[in-house]
């Protein structure tokens, strides 16, 4: 038996409301709708718990200003009572999972496999306080984060997300994580939310929602012992995952949500569906409705069709199919936990304390982000000792990565999907504007074509992987992979287009070897800089590179990477995940026949 986490107890206060509650305002606390579908009006009249922005689902134009007013009218409208409403204050969810990064302008920090390489979980508890401040800058109460997958297999579109591929390591974060964005629930607490429950990180051949086949005892050893540190930390919600356990969605999992996690574990905060998870359950709306409230889901992230699901609920209700007792209980949860982080006696948004916080994108907010990149790196190879570059040295500066904001930020970044270019990432730096403010001198040609050995004594190639997220990042030699099991909605496979069909770099993005190529054959020394999600084969690009750099989705900061190519700082990072040999390997750390290119911890110094 685990220790039953003890909470501060609104027990009083919420009694006292939820028994004043009438049905139709118990269904709507329990539906969470997306702002592109609902209006404050509509949360009014249909009592809505909670509102969310999608990826990318972005107020006006995307300044703090624009977010603070939405929040606000949502918020308004959530308290104004009348004979049919009560003031129940509305939540406001967002996904802000390495920074509050979709804002423009925000401090973009390094996805969490980069921090994992960090290994430092200090700096994860100061980065989710920063976090939080720039979230609050918002008007925004709650974000969906930390993820604490532990990514198994390398060729999910979602392994950017992990910390590591050993429990761990995301164990020794998931806490620091918690305490840092929920600040004992105090007037800086920004909701926090431990995702995905249960074993989204462990699906075969890492399909994305996919089929995680496993044992209890394994399931419990690898994916669920990050849950038990942010449980501990007093972590206000869980998401359930989209994967299936052995052939059964999550989703409708009474087991895992019901007597694993909130009587075994003891979680009392709200259980929380992902954006239309509940439709995986049955190709009959209602009936799926029917299983994921009864096994122990509290607040439905309905996306769209919040009506539909409002009104089969009702009539599941009136059909005796879902209890009043799980309803009751789904709306305990979530009142104490509106009570819990002080919801009731907060201000409008528009009137709270970090509103509109100076602070926000701030140069010491800049700093961290910078620290966390520069410890992030890991030195993969440096022959001859290129590296720590000279200052002085007439440096070329080439490869697709090399000025691209975007795609140092990956995915979860203004957009869905991330962007691309420098634009959209507004007051950081590529790594090439970086070495620009390092040395004058430097020059940049894209592809190398303009790479002279009597002009250039090294230089730097930043390659790797376009944005991407969730399904649309996956790696699928092909369909035949896909498990049945792992992606039906109602009937319908829903299988993102995936990134590529093969972990080789080579064959994902061949300009990069070709620009490695064209600058080696030159006679000029190569430092190369991989910018992606993940691990990838690189053996041809290694082999031609005097020094080889994983640098991951570093996000805004750039010159966190310049700080070490020009030993400002020495390296730091060592592999949170084994490196594959090559496309058809997967390994992880403590595994039989271990064998990767680089194993878990690897990482040189200067
Ligand atoms: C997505 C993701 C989840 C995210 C949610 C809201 O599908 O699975 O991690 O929090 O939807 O954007």
């Amino acid at each position: 038996m685990l220790d039953k986490v003890i909470h501060h107890d609104f027990s009083d206060e919420v009694e006292a409301l939820l028994s004043s509650m009438t049905l139709e305002q118990k269904i709507g606390q329990m539906t969470q709708a997306e702002r592109q579908e609902i209006s404050p009006e509509e949360v009014r009249e249909f009592h809505i718990g909670s509102v969310l922005s999608g990826g990318g689902s972005c107020p006006g134009n995307n300044r703090p200003a624009d977010w603070i007013s939405m929040c606000d009218a949502y918020w308004q409208a959530s308290m104004q009572a009348d004979e049919n409403h009560l003031a129940i204050p509305l939540l406001y969810a967002v996904d802000a999972i390495h920074g509050n990064a979709n804002v423009l302008g925000a401090t973009v920090f390094p996805h969490n496999i980069g921090l994992g390489a960090c290994n430092e979980p200090e700096l994860i508890e100061q980065i989710a306080r920063i976090t939080a401040r720039e979230i609050l800058a918002t008007g925004v109460d709650w974000t969906f984060a930390p993820t604490l997958a532990v990514a198994r297999n390398d060729r999910w579109g979602r392994t950017y997300e992990s910390y590591s591929e050993d429990p761990a390591i995301v164990s020794s974060y998931s806490r620091h994580f918690v305490n840092g964005m929920q600040a004992d629930l105090g007037d800086e607490a920004v909701i926090a939310c431990a995702k995905h429950w249960i074993g989204d990180g462990g699906t075969l051949h890492g399909i994305d929602q996919g089929e995680t086949t496993a044992s209890f005892e394994e399931l419990e050893k690898i994916h669920m012992a990050p849950y038990l540190p942010a449980l501990a930390a007093e972590v206000q919600s869980v998401m359930v995952s989209f994967n299936s356990w052995n052939g059964d969605k999550c989703h409708g999992h009474q087991f895992l949500v019901t007597e694993i996690l909130k009587q075994r574990l003891g979680f009392d905060g709200i259980v929380i569906s992902d954006w239309d998870g509940i439709d995986y359950l049955s190709d009959d709306p209602k009936e799926a409705i029917r299983l994921s409230v009864n096994a122990g889901i509290d607040m439905f992230m309905v996306s769209v069709e919040w009506r539909d699901f409002i009104q089969n609920f009702r009539e599941l209700l009136s059909q005796n199919l879902i209890s009043m007792s799980r309803v009751d209980d789904a709306v305990r949860r979530i009142l104490t936990v509106k009570y819990r982080f002080g919801l009731f006696n907060k201000p409008r948004p528009a009137a709270r304390k970090f509103s509109n916080d100076s602070q926000y994108g701030s140069a010491e907010h800049r700093r961290l982000a910078r620290e966390a990149v520069r410890k992030s790196l890991v030195l993969l190879k440096n022959d001859n000792q290129i590296l720590p570059l000279k200052k002085h040295e007439r440096i070329l500066v080439a490869g697709r990565n090399a000025d691209n904001r975007g795609a140092q930020c990956g995915g979860f970044t203004v957009e869905w999907q991330g962007t691309t270019g420098n634009d959209s990432v507004e007051g950081g730096t590529s790594v090439w504007e970086a070495i620009k403010g390092i040395s004058s001198a430097a020059e940049y040609s894209i592809d190398g074509q303009s790479a002279d050995r009597s002009r250039h004594d090294v230089a730097i190639v930043v390659i790797g992987e376009n944005p991407y997220a969730e399904g649309m990042g996956d790696i699928r030699a092909g369909d035949d992979v896909i498990i049945e099991a792992g992606s039906m909605i109602r009937g319908k496979m829903n299988v993102l287009e995936p990134y590529g069909s093969s972990l080789e770099l080579a064959e994902l993005h061949p300009q990069d070897l070709e620009t490695i190529t064209t600058i080696a054959e030159k006679g000029i020394p190569v430092v190369c800089v991989l910018i992606s999600g993940r691990p990838l084969v690189v053996n041809a690009e290694l082999e031609k590179s005097h020094a080889f750099v994983a640098a991951w989705l570093p996000g805004s900061e750039g010159q966190g990477v310049t700080d070490v190519l020009f030993g400002e700082h020495d390296f730091q990072g060592k592999l949170s995940f084994s490196w594959p040999k090559h496309k058809d390997q997967q390994q992880n750390v403590g595994q039989a026949n271990y064998d990767p290119l680089f194993p878990y911890g690897f990482g040189m110094r200067y």
